[in-house]
C-alpha cells in the first residue's frame, strides 16, 4: 500500500488532488495548444491540420457545435466566439439531443464535435449522424487517434495532456483556445475581420498563459468565501453573453464535485422566475467581464443584493465599480473581452475545488460520475 500511495502522490506532483494539479497545468496546456498555430508577427493563425476545400469554405453557411458536459459548455462559448469573429451563424446542441432531432444539415454545414476523450458515445453518434447527412466534420479532441479523431474529416487537437480528474478543467480551457483559433481561421478565410483586430486578439492570445498564472496566484481570496459558505444549500451563477456561458461551466463544476445544488442563469432572465429563490444569505456568483454589458450586469447585482443575497463577483480589471455593489470581488487581468472566459473560469474552478475539499468530497472521483461515458 505504501508503495502505491507514493506512486500516486508522485503522479500528482505534490498536489493533493489531480484536479488541483490540472488546474495549475493550464498555463502550460494553453501555451502548448497555441504553439505553432499563431503566425509570426501576430498576423493571424495557421491551422495546417484543417483542410476544408476552398469552395466548401466559401459556401459554408451554418456551423453546428455538438458535445456533452463541459465540452458542451466550451461549445456555448465557441458560438459567441465564431459568430463574433467569423460572422457565420452557429447553433450549439447537446450531443444526445442533436443525434435524435433530425438536424437540418447539408454539405454547406460544418459540424464541430468537441470531446476531451474522443470516446463519448453520444458525441460519436452525433458525429456519425452529421457525416451521414453530408456535413463536413471538424473534431476538437484531446486524445490522439481517439474514435472521434479517426472518424472526423479534420482534427484540431487540444494539447492539454492527460486529464485524470473527472471534473474537466484544462481540457475546457484548451477547448476554448481551439474555438478562438477556429474563429480566427474562418474569419481569415472569409475576410471577416480587419488585420488590426486580428493582430490584437492574436497578441492577447499569446499573453493568456501568463495571465492565467496571475489568476492562479490570487487563489486565496476564494478560501475565505469557502470557509463561510461550505454548508450552503444552493449557489446561483449569473452572467450575460459570454459570462452566461462561463457561469454554466462554473455551476457544473460545483455540482459535480461538491454536491451543492447550483444553477446558472442569464442575468437578465432572473426576474422571470429565479429571483423568487433569492433570499437572505444565498450566495450568488456574478460574472462581470464584458464591458459592453457591464451596466446591465450591475443592475442585476443590485437586484439580488436588494434581496440580501451574498454576491461574489468575478470582474475584469477596469470594471472596479462592481466593488460598490458586490460583497467580494475576484479580479481577472485585463484582456480583449472575447478572451475573458479563459480567465474568468479559473476562480470558478478553484471555488468548486475548495468547496469540495471543505465538504470532504472525493474530488477526483465524484459519486455516480465517470470520466468518459462510452455507453448511451
Ligand atoms: C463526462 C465527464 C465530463 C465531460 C463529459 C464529456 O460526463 O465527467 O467531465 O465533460 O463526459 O466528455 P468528453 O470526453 O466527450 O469531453
Amino acid at each position: 500500500y505504501t508503495v502505491k500511495w507514493e506512486a500516486k502522490q508522485a503522479e500528482k506532483d505534490g498536489y493533493a488532488h489531480f484536479m488541483l494539479k490540472e488546474i495549475h497545468e493550464q498555463p502550460r496546456a494553453i501555451k502548448d495548444t497555441l504553439s505553432g498555430r499563431i503566425a509570426a508577427g501576430d498576423s493571424g493563425v495557421t491551422l495546417k491540420e484543417i483542410n476544408i476545400p476552398e469552395e466548401q469554405l466559401r459556401e459554408m453557411n451554418k456551423i453546428f457545435i455538438t458535445a456533452c458536459g463541459t465540452a458542451y459548455h466550451a461549445g456555448l462559448v465557441g458560438k459567441h466566439i465564431i459568430e463574433s469573429l467569423a460572422r457565420i451563424p452557429v447553433e450549439v446542441d447537446i450531443a444526445s439531443e442533436f443525434r435524435y432531432r433530425n438536424p437540418l444539415l447539408d454539405r454547406n454545414s460544418l459540424v464541430i464535435v468537441v470531446s476531451q476523450s474522443g470516446e463519448t458515445a453520444d458525441t460519436l453518434a452525433a458525429l456519425r449522424e452529421a457525416k451521414r447527412k453530408g456535413a463536413r466534420v471538424l473534431a476538437v479532441t484531446n486524445v490522439v487517434d481517439s474514435s472521434v479523431a479517426r472518424e472526423a474529416d479534420d482534427v484540431l487537437y487540444t494539447w492539454a495532456g492527460p486529464e485524470i480528474a473527472v471534473a474537466s478543467t484544462k481540457a475546457y480551457t484548451t477547448q476554448l483556445v481551439c474555438m478562438y483559433l477556429i474563429g480566427l481561421y474562418l474569419a481569415q478565410q472569409r475576410g471577416a475581420l480587419g488585420p488590426g483586430e486580428t493582430a490584437e486578439i492574436v497578441a492577447e492570445l499569446r499573453k493568456l498563459p501568463g495571465k492565467v498564472s496571475a489568476v492562479l496566484e490570487n487563489g486565496s481570496d476564494i478560501e475565505n468565501f469557502v470557509r463561510q459558505y461550505s454548508n450552503c444549500g444552493s449557489v446561483f451563477y449569473i452572467g450575460r453573453g459570454l459570462d452566461h456561458a462561463v457561469a454554466m461551466e462554473g455551476s457544473l463544476k460545483l455540482k459535480e464535485i461538491s454536491y451543492i445544488h447550483a444553477e446558472a442563469y442569464a442575468a437578465g432572465e432572473l426576474k422571470h422566475g429565479t429571483l423568487a429563490l433569492i433570499e437572505k444569505d444565498v450566495p450568488v456568483i456574478a460574472l462581470a467581464t464584458q464591458a459592453d454589458l457591464f451596466e446591465k450586469m450591475l443592475s442585476n447585482i443590485k437586484e439580488v443584493k436588494a434581496r440580501d443575497a451574498v454576491v461574489v463577483a468575478v470582474a475584469m480589471r477596469g470594471l472596479e465599480e462592481v466593488a460598490k455593489e458586490a460583497d467580494q470581488v475576484m479580479y481577472i487581468p485585463r484582456t480583449h473581452q472575447v478572451l475573458a472566459p479563459v480567465l474568468a473560469v479559473i476562480p470558478l474552478q478553484l471555488l468548486a475545488y475548495h468547496m469540495a475539499v471543505a465538504r470532504n468530497c472525493d474530488v477526483d472521483q465524484p459519486r455516480n460520475l465517470a470520466k468518459s461515458v462510452t455507453v448511451e
